[in-house]
């Protein structure tokens, strides 16, 4: 009896003694504590919204904002001053205040390094200094604040290598260090963080390869280490860890290739970002198992073969982009993969570009999921034409298909695409009259259908592209004339290039609308007529083309002020007099007036 109630006694001797003691060597006290956030203040340099004034001696510190104490103790526990707009550093007394759990000076400017004395609050849970522009290392104590749980200290200048100081009693759960410029490997001890769900180390310069210790992150739910330069195979600890939902590699230099097993033991994966590395070989089928899969990102990479997925099974799929890879074998059978993807209803982004796929768009591109936005299949070797079903797809903003090998006629049903902004179809085999149906897209901003086997004229119904920056039909067998209503698109700004046509007749007065442009090339045609000295209202005009063809008279004095001409020519036609007379005024990087 007595020796248990004095075992007890001793127990609650030492304890005291021991909060005694921490008390004692940190100084605290819940005058020490005021004294911190006075230190704190001082440090602020600039407090524009005036989030400090209450910190003054007419109200107790615990009712100052920002802070919060203990109901009993009253000591501090919470300092929260997130986006306050305080410029200043972080004094070193914050290490006093022994109580606190929660700091959040988030999204202000504070610069200087971290103090260490953060390393001393042995309480703390959440540290969040994110945002600011901390400089210096990380200091290694802090991960030693056997509480901590909450680590971002994201979006700020941190440099030095991570400290490998990671012990397997600690209970971090999140930690962002992204966005900073910390260098060196990657510590192994992050692999004894047992209770780790967000690992957060993207955009800064971490070098070695991910070390095997993280096979045992067994919590991991989160983990980004994109755009620094990392090295090695892909790395192997995934297999283990089920709990993964967002897995992001891109821009690093990894390599071999990718696991056959991927998603297998992975079921809850939303995110594969392994886009811009080294990564080759084939696309594991497996990943038709991930059935929770909302991005899947390889683009950049050296993948190759068949695309062998099963994409119905991913009913939130959102964005696939598998561009700039070696994928297909400009075979037949190469878009077999493509109908699955039409079960896909939340389906937004689509990109191709650049690979090697063959064979023919299929028609169920017309039962797409309405939500495709971005459509990219330019630079592969596609044939036969684009289905009229494409007219389904009214959520289109954007439908790349350049340099494929797409024959017959650009379908009428393109009209409908109400929402489409920028249209490239350039370098194929078209052929046929643009649809009149063209002119319902009022948003178009970026046309190029250069490059084709295009016929008849340009039609008048473009008077609706309000919206139009840019114009290519180069190199197709356009003729007539240019219909008016071309020269009423004033948005052109970045070219309107028509060249290499069979157009003809004249450039109208009509002209000096185009005011903001900076291209024209209207060589090899056939117009026929005096330049209008109205062209002299283009003032925007960079580079003028107008060789090869029937142009003549003399040159309008008025196109001295042309002041932004760099490259002029005029080559090929039939101009007499002194063509060169006010051009020679200004400074032409080129010039070619020849015959
Ligand atoms: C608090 O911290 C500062 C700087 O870290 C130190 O100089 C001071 O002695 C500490 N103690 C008290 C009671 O303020
Ligand atoms: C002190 O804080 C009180 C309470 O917020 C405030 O009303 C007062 O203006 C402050 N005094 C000074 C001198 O800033
Ligand atoms: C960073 O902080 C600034 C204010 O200092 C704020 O305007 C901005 O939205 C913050 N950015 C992020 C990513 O939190
Ligand atoms: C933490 O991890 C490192 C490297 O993986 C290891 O050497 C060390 O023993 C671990 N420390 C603790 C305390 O778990
Ligand atoms: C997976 O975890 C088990 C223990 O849970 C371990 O024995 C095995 O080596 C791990 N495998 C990999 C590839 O890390
Ligand atoms: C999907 O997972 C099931 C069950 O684990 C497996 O039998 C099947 O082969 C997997 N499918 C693919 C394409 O890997
Ligand atoms: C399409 O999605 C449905 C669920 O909405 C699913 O039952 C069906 O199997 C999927 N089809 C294919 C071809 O994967
Ligand atoms: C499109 O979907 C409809 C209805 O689901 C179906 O009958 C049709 O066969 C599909 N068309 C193509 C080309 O896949
Ligand atoms: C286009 O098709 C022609 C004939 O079918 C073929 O010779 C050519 O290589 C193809 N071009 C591309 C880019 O696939
Ligand atoms: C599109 O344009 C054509 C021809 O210019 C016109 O007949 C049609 O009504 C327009 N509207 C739609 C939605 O296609
Ligand atoms: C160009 O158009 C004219 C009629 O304007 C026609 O006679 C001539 O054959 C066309 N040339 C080409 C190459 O299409
Ligand atoms: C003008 O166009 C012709 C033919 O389209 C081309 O050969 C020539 O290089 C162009 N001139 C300049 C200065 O770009």
């Amino acid at each position: 009896m007595l020796s248990s109630l004095l075992s007890k006694l001793a127990v609650i001797i030492v304890v005291a003694l021991v909060i005694h003691m921490t008390g004692a060597v940190y100084g605290s006290s819940a005058a020490s504590d005021q004294l911190a956030l006075l230190e704190i203040k001082s440090k602020i340099t600039l407090d524009p919204k005036g989030a400090l004034t209450s910190w003054n001696d007419s109200l107790p510190f615990c009712q100052w904002r920002g802070v919060a104490c203990g109901r009993r103790h009253r000591r501090v526990t919470m300092l929260d001053l997130q986006d306050l707009g305080l410029v200043g550093s972080l004094s070193p007394y914050i290490g006093n205040m022994s109580f606190l759990s929660y700091i959040n000076l988030g999204s202000n400017q504070l610069h200087g390094s971290i103090p260490p004395e953060i390393g001393h609050l042995y309480r703390l849970r959440s540290v969040y200094l994110f945002n600011n522009s901390f400089t210096g290392e990380i200091p290694a104590n802090m991960f030693s604040c056997s509480k901590l749980s909450f680590i971002k200290l994201q979006y700020n200048k941190l440099s030095g290598k991570i400290p490998n100081a990671f012990s397997s009693k600690s209970m971090i759960t999140v930690l962002h260090l992204h966005t900073n410029h910390l260098t060196g490997g990657i510590p192994p001890s992050i692999g004894n963080l047992t209770s780790l769900e967000e690992l957060s180390l993207a955009y800064n310069q971490l070098e070695g390869s991910i070390p095997d210790s993280f096979n045992q992150l067994k919590n991991l739910r989160k983990i980004g280490v994109g755009a620094n330069g990392l090295v090695g195979a892909f790395p192997s600890f995934m297999f283990n860890l089920s709990m993964l939902e967002i897995l992001s590699f891109s821009e690093n230099q990894l390599q071999g290739s990718l696991p056959s097993n991927l998603c297998l033991s992975q079921p809850h994966l939303t995110w594969i970002g392994f886009g811009s590395n080294h990564f080759n070989g084939f696309l594991p089928p497996s990943i038709s198992n991930c059935s929770e899969l909302e991005v899947l990102a390889l683009p950049n990479n050296y993948l190759k073969g068949e695309i062998a997925v099963d994409f119905g099974r991913l009913q939130h799929l959102n964005r696939l982009s598998l561009a700039g890879n070696k994928f297909g074998s400009k075979d037949r059978d190469d878009m077999n993969f493509f109908s699955s993807l039409s079960n896909c209803s939340n389906l937004e982004i689509l990109d191709l570009f650049r690979n090697q796929l063959g064979g023919v768009l299929p028609n169920s591109l017309g039962n797409f999921s309405s939500k495709l936005s971005y459509l990219a299949l330019d630079s592969n070797h596609l044939s036969g034409s684009i289905p009229s079903s494409i007219g389904n797809l009214l959520g289109i903003t954007t439908f790349f298909s350049s340099a494929n090998n797409f024959t017959g006629l650009i379908p009428e049903s393109i009209g409908k695409l109400q929402n489409l902004q920028i249209l490239y179809l350039d370098n194929n085999h078209f052929s046929g009259v643009i649809p009149r149906s063209i002119g319902n897209l009022s948003l178009l901003t970026k046309v190029v259908l250069a490059g084709n086997g295009l016929e008849g004229s340009i039609p008048s119904t473009i008077k609706s592209w309000k919206q139009v920056i840019a114009l290519d039909l180069h190199g197709n067998k356009l003729s007539g004339s240019v219909p008016k209503e071309l020269f009423q698109l004033t948005s052109l700004s970045i070219a309107l290039d028509l060249s290499q046509n069979n157009l003809s007749g004249v450039l109208p007065q009509e002209i000096s609308n185009l005011k903001l442009l900076g291209t024209l090339d209207f060589s090899m045609n056939r117009f026929t007529c005096e330049l209008p000295s109205s062209l002299s209202s283009c003032t925007s005009l960079e580079n003028l083309n107008l060789s090869s063809n029937l142009f003549y008279g003399s040159m309008p004095e008025s196109f001295i002020s042309l002041k932004a001409l760099e490259y002029v020519d005029l080559s090929r036609n039939n101009f007499s007099g002194h063509i060169s007379m006010y051009l020679q005024q200004i400074p032409l990087k080129q010039l070619n007036v020849g015959p």
